[in-house]
C-alpha cells in the first residue's frame, strides 16, 4: 500500500485510535485479513467469520510486526476501532485509489471474469506497472484488498468485479470507480439468486453506469443482453466479438491439434495472428476482451498479439492440463461450473481427444434455481451428441439429472454412468482409463471434484 500515518488511516475511516503511542507511526505494508500474511507495517483488518475471530489474533499480527488493527473493539494493541470493519475497507481502498496515478480497469460478466482478468493483466503488464486481483477475490473484501496493494508505481489497477445481486457492483465500483468496464456475458450463473437474465443484465450493467464520460465501456458484441448496454453508459463503446461490427475482433477462429484456439486478431490498428496457451475456444471470446482494453489504452495489435500467446494460466483449477507418464491426460477444470462453462469445457474436451477416448467426470452446477432439472438435463445431452466417450456424473440429485439426460439422449449402458462420491469416481477411472484417454473434471466450486483430478494425477492418492 502506499504509506498512510494511522492517524491519517483513522481519519479516513472515521476511527477512534486505541493503544496508539505514535499516530504517525506509518503503514507501510501489505493491508490483510489473513494473520498469516502479515508483513512488518502491515494493517491487520479483523473480521469476525462463523469459527474464527480476527480480533482474536489481535496480539499475535502486532508481535508479527504490524502497525495497527483496524477492528471493532478495542483489542489491546494498537487498533483503530470503527464500527464496522468491512466499510472502513472500502472507505481506505477509495481513498487510496483516488491518490494513486493508476488506470482503473473493471471487469463483470457471469462466466470467465478471472480467466479473462488475468490475460488482461499479462498483456498491460508488457506496457506498465500492473497489479490486478489474485485469484478470484471479486467481492466487497476481496476488492479493497486489491486495490490497496496497490503502489504509487502502479500504472494499471486491473479488478474482477463479482455480484450475486442487484447493487452488488454499484458497491464495488463506488469503492474503485473504473475508467475502463469490460462486461463478457450474461449467463446463468447465480441466476437462483437474481431470478432471470434479465436481471442479471441489470446487475452486471451497473459496471458501464459507474463509467465517466472520457471512460470505455467494452462490450461483447457476441453477447445480445451485453451489447444493450450501450444504452446505459456515457462512456465511449468499444465493441469485442466475433459479431462484424466489433472493432476488436477475431477472424479464422480455429482450435490447434491440441486444443488451443488460434485467430487472426484484428483491432483498429491492424491484424496479427494469436494462438493461445490456453484450453478451449471459449477463451477466444476471453482473450479478445483483454485485447479491446489493451488497444483502449494504446497497445498496438502486434503487442497484444505477442503477450496473448504467451499469457498462461495465473489461476488453478481453469482448464489445467496435466499430461501423465502413460499418455493419460487431465484436464482439470474443478474451480468452478454453470451451464455455459459447461459446454465450453466439453467442446475443449472433444477438441483436444480427437482420435482418442473422452472422459467427462461432471459433478452438481449450483445455484440454478427452477433451472437446475432443465440444465443438468441438457448438460448431460450434449456430452452425448458431442460424442464424448463417457459421462461419469458425480454426486446426489443433481448428478442423476445430467445421466439421465445423457441417457435419454441415446446413451445407454456403459457410455453414462452415475456414481455418488468422488472416491467411487477414482475407483472406477483407476479401474478403466487406458493410455492416451483424455479426462475432463468439472463441476461446482462446493463439490470440490479438483481431489478427482489430484488422486488421477498422483496416482495412489486417496481422494477423501
Ligand atoms: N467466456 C467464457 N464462456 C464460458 N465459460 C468460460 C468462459 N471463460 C471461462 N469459462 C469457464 O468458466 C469457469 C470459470 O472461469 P473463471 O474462473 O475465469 O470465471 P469467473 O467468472 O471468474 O468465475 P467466478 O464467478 O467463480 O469468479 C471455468 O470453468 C472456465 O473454463
Ligand atoms: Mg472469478
Amino acid at each position: 500500500m502506499i504509506a498512510l500515518s494511522l492517524a491519517e488511516i483513522a481519519s479516513v475511516v472515521g476511527g477512534q485510535t486505541y493503544d496508539i503511542p505514535d499516530p504517525q507511526v506509518r503503514v507501510t505494508g501489505p493491508v490483510v485479513i489473513d494473520s498469516r500474511k502479515v508483513e512488518s507495517g502491515s494493517l491487520f483488518a479483523a473480521f469476525a467469520g462463523e469459527r474464527v475471530d480476527g480480533h482474536d489474533y489481535a496480539r499475535d499480527v502486532v508481535e508479527k510486526g504490524a502497525a495497527a488493527v483496524l477492528a471493532a473493539r478495542p483489542v489491546g494493541v494498537p487498533a483503530i476501532v470503527v464500527e464496522d470493519v468491512q466499510a472502513a475497507l472500502g472507505a481506505l481502498a477509495r481513498h487510496v485509489v483516488a491518490r494513486l496515478g493508476a488506470t482503473l480497469v473493471a471487469l463483470t460478466g457471469s462466466a470467465g471474469k478471472t480467466s479473462t482478468k488475468d490475460l488482461i493483466a499479462q498483456v498491460l503488464q508488457r506496457k506498465a506497472p500492473t497489479v490486478f486481483t489474485p485469484g478470484s477475490f471479486n467481492n466487497e473484501i476481496g476488492l479493497p484488498l486489491t486495490a490497496l496493494s496497490a503502489t504509487d508505481e502502479t500504472r494499471f489497477l486491473v479488478l474482477e468485479m463479482g455480484a450475486r445481486g442487484k447493487g452488488h457492483i454499484q458497491y464495488l465500483t463506488g469503492l474503485t470507480p473504473p475508467k475502463v468496464g469490460v462486461v463478457l456475458n450474461v449467463g446463468t450463473a447465480h441466476i437462483g439468486e437474481f431470478g432471470g437474465r434479465e436481471q442479471i443484465a441489470e446487475a452486471k450493467g451497473e459496471l458501464v453506469e459507474a463509467l465517466p464520460a472520457e471512460g470505455t465501456a467494452i462490450l461483447n458484441a457476441d453477447d445480445p443482453l451485453v451489447r444493450a448496454m450501450a444504452s446505459r453508459t456515457k462512456a465511449k463503446v468499444l465493441l469485442f466479438g466475433e459479431a462484424a461490427e466489433a472493432a476488436v475482433r477475431a477472424e479464422n477462429v480455429r482450435l490447434t491439434e491440441n486444443g488451443q484456439p488460434a485467430f487472426s486478431l484484428r483491432t483498429p490498428s491492424g491484424c496479427s495472428e494469436v494462438t493461445l496457451r490456453l484450453y478451449g475456444e471459449h477463451h477466444v471470446s476471453n482473450a479478445l476482451a483483454a485485447a479491446a482494453v489493451a488497444h483502449d489504452l494504446g497497445m498496438s495489435v502486434e503487442e497484444i498479439a505477442v503477450a496473448l500467446s504467451e499469457a498462461g494460466t495465473l489461476s488453478r483449477w481453469r482448464m489445467e492440463v496435466t499430461e501423465r507418464s502413460d499418455g493419460v491426460t487431465i484436464v482439470n477444470d474443478a474451480y468452478n461450473a454453470n451451464p455455459e462453462s459447461m459446454r465450453a469445457a466439453l467442446r475443449a474436451l472433444v477438441a483436444m481427444g480427437k482420435g482418442r477416448r473422452t472422459w467427462a467426470v461432471l459433478g452438481h452446477m449450483a445455484e440454478l434455481g427452477d433451472e437446475s432439472l432443465a440444465e443438468h438435463d441438457a448438460v448431460g445431452r450434449l456430452a452425448v451428441r458431442l460424442n464424448v466417450s463417457k459421462l461419469v456424473a458425480v454426486g446426489g440429485r443433481e448428478a442423476s439429472w445430467l445421466q439421465l439426460g445423457a441417457y435419454n439422449e441415446g446413451s445407454w449402458g456403459e457410455e453414462s454412468v452415475h456414481v455418488s462420491d468422488a472416491q467411487a469416481a477414482v475407483d472406477l477411472l483407476r479401474s478403466e482409463l487406458r493410455p492416451g484417454d483424455v479426462v475432463l473434471v468439472k463441476a461446482s466450486r462446493s463439490v470440490g471434484l479438483e481431489s478427482v483430478a489430484q488422486a488421477l494425477i498422483e496416482g495412489g492418492v486417496d481422494a477423501r
